[in-house]
């Protein structure tokens, strides 16, 4: 018999890689999205990477009844919550927004699951839980906190669904902490900025590909002051196919075990902006023009995570390295 699993934000970066790890791993994966920061065509590039049809509906986390909806005609086994608002910078400006679609939308999606009584999710969490680390690499056991309104929302998440599962015994809850996703599928189909109307992601990665492409003349490099061996900012990247592997492995624990766990998903490895440019200078073959301006309001200096405990109770370890990341967002942005 195979899972059914919802994918909420299904349709985005990160949702539409594990869609295609979960298939391959046998699962029958569903996407339910609101489109906002995803290409309308994602489920039909998702088809002709499986050769499977990818079954969805559109739909928002703010409207309840969509959700009904949803699992009054679907019987799912589980839910990987991916849908939510997850820029640093627009949430320092736009703070609210993130509160009602990021905490909201998690009530209205829990509400729903409670009265169908799925009781395995997964919650994309975030490194920035981790606020400014006390220490390197981080541990799960790390004291949490926030440095912007985004990493507050992923905060109150895994506070809300600690409490609910004291209340709820029977859901079991899988917390996975992201460092840094980028790369692509091997195909080139699936890209971390979307090509419609939503606005550009301002990550490193696509800033770094719009210049490659010459849509942008140089790329800003937020600070070269922070306590790191070049002085730009250094974070653990993981490739987007390790990242959803990475969900395959939870979702598979989850199952099995019923126990619920919290485990960070990157490579153990950081590296600093002016490292990624190196490299991605090597493997495009373009010159990457860059000035350096001050740093960013929300950053911090160093970011990377302590793998152990994914590679203890999931098995899991990073597969990819940095050039391989570079190379697979480069072959997408060509596509
Ligand atoms: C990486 C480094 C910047 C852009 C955020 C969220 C995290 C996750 C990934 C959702 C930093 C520098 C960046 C640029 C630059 N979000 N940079 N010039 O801020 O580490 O993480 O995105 O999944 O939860 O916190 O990612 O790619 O924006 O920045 O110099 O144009 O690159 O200062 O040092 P970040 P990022």
């Amino acid at each position: 018999m195979t899972h059914k699993i919802l994918l909420t934000g299904g349709a985005g970066y990160i949702g539409a890689h594990t869609f295609v790890a979960l298939q391959a791993a046998g699962f029958s994966p569903f996407i339910f999205d609101n489109f906002s920061n995803a290409d309308k065509d994602t489920p039909e590039r998702i088809a002709s990477i499986t050769g499977q049809t990818a079954p969805w509906v559109k739909g928002d986390l703010l409207d309840k009844t969509a959700i009904e909806r949803v699992f009054a005609d679907n019987d799912f086994d589980a839910v990987i919550h991916f849908a939510a608002k997850k820029s640093v910078a627009d949430s320092v400006h736009r703070p609210l927004d993130y509160f009602e679609n990021n905490c909201v939308g998690l009530i209205n999606l829990l509400e729903v699951i409670e009265k169908y009584s799925v009781k395995t999710f997964v919650f994309s969490s975030s490194a920035t839980v981790y606020g400014t680390p006390q220490r390197l690499p981080i541990p799960e056991t790390a004291t949490l906190s926030f440095a912007n309104p985004y990493g507050f929302t992923k905060l109150v998440g895994e506070q809300m669904l600690a409490q609910i599962s004291l209340a709820q015994p029977e859901l079991t809850v899988g917390i996975l902490r992201y460092f840094n996703p980028v790369g692509a599928h091997a195909s080139g189909l699936l890209l971390q900025a979307p090509r419609g109307n939503a606005a550009p992601p301002e990550n490193l990665m696509p800033r770094m590909l719009e210049v490659a492409r010459g849509q942008n003349p140089y790329l800003t490099v937020y600070g070269d002051d922070y306590d790191t061996p070049d002085g730009t900012g250094l974070r653990d990247y993981i490739h987007i196919t390790d990242l959803a592997r990475g969900h395959v492995l939870s979702l598979q624990n989850l199952l099995q075990s019923g126990e619920g766990h919290t485990v960070n998903l990157g490579t153990g490895n950081g590296y600093s902006v002016l490292e990624m440019i190196e490299c991605f200078k090597k493997v495009s073959q373009k010159d990457l023009t860059y000035r350096i301006v001050p740093r960013r309001a929300g950053d911090i200096a160093s970011c990377y995570a302590d793998v152990s405990l994914a590679f203890a109770l999931l098995g899991f370890k990073a597969e990819f390295g940095l050039l391989e990341m570079c190379a697979s967002s480069w072959n997408a942005a060509q596509m």
